[in-house]
């Protein structure tokens, strides 16, 4: 029995030596000390021995356990070491490899356009006022002197979504909601940015949804001459000190005397090119006197007060300036448009 004893424990710690991995370890033990192993085997075994034998037979069967118990411990210490080495090393963080960039928005052109326009005014003492985009049909029309079955009111193909509520054609109305909540109230000096909607076929010029500026001034004493010298102002700062403009005379109900303004063409200098289909100007907005009808109904009495107000969109401001040649593209979000103004 002691041999039989040597020879297991031989037997055992040969085998443990091809070892490698905790799953076999464990595998390892059940086999050489678990309950159906060869050692308990013998240990059942030891009733039968005289009692001489017994303790003899008992220490040499501690010792092989404890051997074999002690090989599998440092073995297991071994194993976890070498996994953890590896573990280490599959973890490493190369440092050296590039980062990957974060990709960083930047602010839509036309945003930046609306922020620039607002800035130009801001500095002359005027506060930015916005309004609502589904509007009545009051502010959008009525009140701007433009009663029901006025004809100009075509001039502006409307989305109605009932009779009296109608997709804002224009950001006039914000003038009118302004006069009414200052009350008779003055000085007014307010521009109002924001989208507006029009029954038009889209294409390279013309959009259903597009973005207006609208400008107002009310005081006492206001004249033409104060509009002209504040759109020259304005355009001088947004499009260079050597631009001019010029008044053409025009019609708008809510203005009386009404007029475009056109500015010197940036790309050919006045001289003509295609751009300004050979004129030297082209025209980039709407503006008048309030009319004295458009006061009264907001509560201004027009033998005291006068003002004026302009209206322009915003997309070919900015399609002039940088020279867009398609309104869509606002629009489309399409990143090789956008990312080339980043950096404006
Ligand atoms: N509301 C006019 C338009 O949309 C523009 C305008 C505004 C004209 C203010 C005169 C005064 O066409």
């Amino acid at each position: 029995m002691k041999e039989q004893l040597e020879a297991l424990k031989l037997e055992a710690l040969k085998e443990l030596e091809s070892v490698n991995d905790s799953k076999t370890l464990n595998d390892f033990r059940v086999k050489y000390l678990g309950k159906k192993g060869p050692l308990t085997e013998i240990l059942r075994g030891m009733g039968k021995l005289s009692n001489e034998e017994r303790p003899v037979i008992g220490q040499v069967a501690n010792e092989v356990r404890s051997a074999i118990g002690n090989a599998i411990q440092s073995k297991q210490d071994e194993i976890s070491r070498k996994e953890l080495e590896n573990r280490l090393k599959e973890e490493t963080i190369d440092i050296t490899l590039p980062g990957r960039k974060p990709t960083q928005g930047a602010i839509h052109p036309l945003n930046k356009v609306i922020q620039d326009i607002e800035d130009i005014f801001v500095g002359m003492g005027y506060t930015v006022e916005e309004g609502p985009e589904v509007e009545k049909d009051y502010y959008n029309f009525e009140a701007l002197n433009l009663p029901k079955d006025h004809p100009a009111r075509d001039m502006q193909d409307t989305f109605y979504i009932t009779e009296e509520f109608l997709m804002r054609t224009h950001t006039s109305p914000v003038q009118i909601r302004t006069m009414e909540a200052k009350k008779g109230e003055v000085p007014i000096k307010i521009i109002c940015p924001g989208r507006v909607y029009r029954r038009d076929d889209d294409d390279a010029t013309h959009s259903h949804a597009f973005t207006q500026i609208e400008g107002l001034v009310i005081d006492k004493n206001v004249r033409m001459s104060d509009l002209k010298g504040t759109l020259l102002q304005f355009v001088q700062e947004m499009y260079g000190k050597d631009t001019q403009i010029r008044l053409r005379p025009s019609f708008f109900p809510f203005t009386e005397p009404s007029a475009e303004v056109d500015i010197t063409c940036a790309n050919c200098k006045g001289d003509g090119c295609r751009i300004c289909k050979q004129t030297g100007w082209i025209e980039i907005l709407g503006s008048g006197m309030v009319h004295p009808r458009v006061l009264e109904m907001a509560g201004y009495d027009p033998n005291e007060y006068s003002g004026f107000a302009f209206g322009m969109g915003v997309e070919r401001i900015a399609m002039l300036k940088y020279g867009i040649d398609d309104i869509r593209h606002f629009f489309t979000n399409d990143l090789r448009f956008l990312n080339q103004f980043v950096r404006i």
